[in-house]
């Protein structure tokens, strides 16, 4: 890609949040929180995170899993989806993410609707597994891209009939194809594992945009 082309991308995601998302204090109150702490600004892009949104509410979401919360970015735009009574459930591993999260998610108004589950998601999902915590309308997959596989799988065993699994980060500048490093491998190993899986149907979308050139898998669980 050339970076006449990627910064294009950045300009339109730009045009696109000014006419469609504009100025939302909540938003970028977490934003300026991130960066002030020092947390990498690796958050869904505000038409991604419009777009999460607007899935949740499309199923009517009520109950919501994120994997890997960073400062709450995308589960403010998820929680917000949320009806009266509704739930989301986010792990983070990072005991500092999960602090700024929280700060976030407590400026949003959305404290009451939103657990933080701090440490490894490997060991915080099979706990929510034996709470009966699930199932769970939709979950978003977006922590440490080697377990893709092993997330998906807990995500699907915490649906319904009908929920979606979204993961972020699927393409990664087109590395899923041949990259050799591990996150590339996990991007591969997300989609060996999708399309050896009956239980689903999915696809994958390539996006651009201010966070370059990247995609996301979504799956509905069949009925
Ligand atoms: N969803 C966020 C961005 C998440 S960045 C947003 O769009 O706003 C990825 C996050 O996953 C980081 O905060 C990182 O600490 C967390 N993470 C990494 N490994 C993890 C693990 N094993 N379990 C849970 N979270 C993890
Ligand atoms: C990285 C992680 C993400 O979840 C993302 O959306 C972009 C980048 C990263 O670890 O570099
Ligand atoms: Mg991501």
């Amino acid at each position: 890609m050339s970076s006449e082309a990627s910064s294009a991308w950045g300009e339109v995601d730009a045009y696109i949040a000014d006419r469609l998302i504009g100025a939302d204090a909540d938003l970028d109150s977490a934003l300026a929180a991130n960066a002030a702490a020092g947390l990498p600004a690796i958050d869904v892009s505000p038409p991604q995170g419009k777009l999460l949104h607007l899935l949740a509410r499309s199923i009517g979401a009520k109950r919501i899993l994120e994997v890997g919360a960073l400062g709450g970015y995308s589960t403010i735009w998820l929680a917000r989806a949320l009806p009266e009574g509704g739930r989301l459930v986010t792990l983070e591993l990072e005991q500092k993410h999960a602090d700024v999260a929280a700060a976030n998610l407590a400026r949003a108004g959305l404290a009451s609707r939103v657990e933080i589950r701090v440490g490894a998601a490997l060991d915080t999902l099979p706990k929510l597994a034996a709470e009966a915590a699930g199932p769970f309308d939709l979950a978003f997959i977006d922590a440490d891209k080697p377990n893709n596989a092993n997330y998906f799988a807990w995500a699907l065993m915490l649906a319904r009939p009908g929920s979606l699994i979204i993961v972020d980060n699927v393409v990664r500048e087109g590395s899923v194809l041949a990259g050799t490093d591990a996150d590339a491998a996990g991007a591969r190993a997300l989609f060996e594992a999708i399309a050896a899986e009956p239980r689903v149907t999915a696809t994958a979308i390539q996006t651009v945009g201010s966070k370059g050139w990247d995609g996301f898998a979504i799956a509905i669980v069949n009925g």
